[in-house]
């Protein structure tokens, strides 16, 4: 299976800090703010699950969390942090095979599409903004490369994080897709907008202003 971190479950959470100290969690925490509850959360990708912590930390009850992980382990590890009175569905499946009648007030991606190309990261955006009320907000944290400067460093620190999730989880995708032009098609208001690690991390909180149009983004 592609994209698959059970390898690096145990000691992704020390590696992520050792290389970007605090600021894959920083980044994360800035765009929390922007929740209220009640809320129907629908967290894409959260690995070990101390993001549910962070969430408890604001609000100790009021999110209903559903938590989809292609990752057993780190399915294994979430389910032992502390959520308080919020109450967490750990689905162990992909995005990409995710069934809910539900709709959810906000969608949280942290890390998530970084692992998909082009194509994928246009579907996956595309089912996520059907599952998304109107309204709702994305919370969307991810690598960046700002085009406009010759950042050699984070060009060259990203080739070698795609060459070792290759290696150890068989992530698919070589570059970071093309996330900005999706929201942009989507309508999407930009509600805030940081940036981490001298530039290399975005956090975006969008909120959809639209009814999903998912043909726009199908090919
Ligand atoms: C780069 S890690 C980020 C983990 C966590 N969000 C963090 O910031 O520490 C990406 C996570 O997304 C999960 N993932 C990758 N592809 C996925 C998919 N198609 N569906 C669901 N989860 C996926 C991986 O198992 C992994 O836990």
């Amino acid at each position: 299976m592609t994209n698959n971190y059970d390898q690096v479950a145990g000691s992704y959470d020390m590696l992520s800090r050792l290389v970007f100290r605090n600021s894959i969690v920083h980044a994360q925490q800035v765009v929390l703010p922007f929740l209220n509850v009640p809320c129907r959360l629908l967290i894409v990708g959260g690995g070990t699950g101390w993001i549910l912590e962070e969430l408890a930390k604001i609000h100790p009850s009021g999110f209903v969390v559903t938590y989809v992980e292609i990752s057993g382990k780190m399915i294994d590890l979430a389910k032992k942090r502390n959520a308080k009175q919020n109450p967490v569905s750990f689905i162990h499946t992909t995005i990409e095979d995710f069934e809910s009648s539900e709709k959810f007030d906000v969608v949280m991606t942290p890390f998530l599409f970084d692992n998909f190309g082009n194509d994928k990261a246009a579907a996956v955006f595309a089912k996520l903004d059907q599952l998304l009320l109107e309204g709702g907000k994305w919370l969307f944290v991810d690598f960046y490369i700002d085009k406009k400067i010759n950042g050699i460093w984070q060009k060259i620190l990203l080739k070698s994080m795609y060459w070792f999730f290759k290696i150890v989880c068989r992530v698919e995708a070589s570059k970071l897709p093309e996330m900005e032009a999706l929201f942009r098609l989507g309508e999407y208001n930009v509600i805030h907008k940081s940036y981490h690690y001298r530039g290399f991390i975005q956090s975006v909180a969008y909120q959809k202003v639209k009814p999903a149009q998912p043909a726009f983004f199908q090919k």
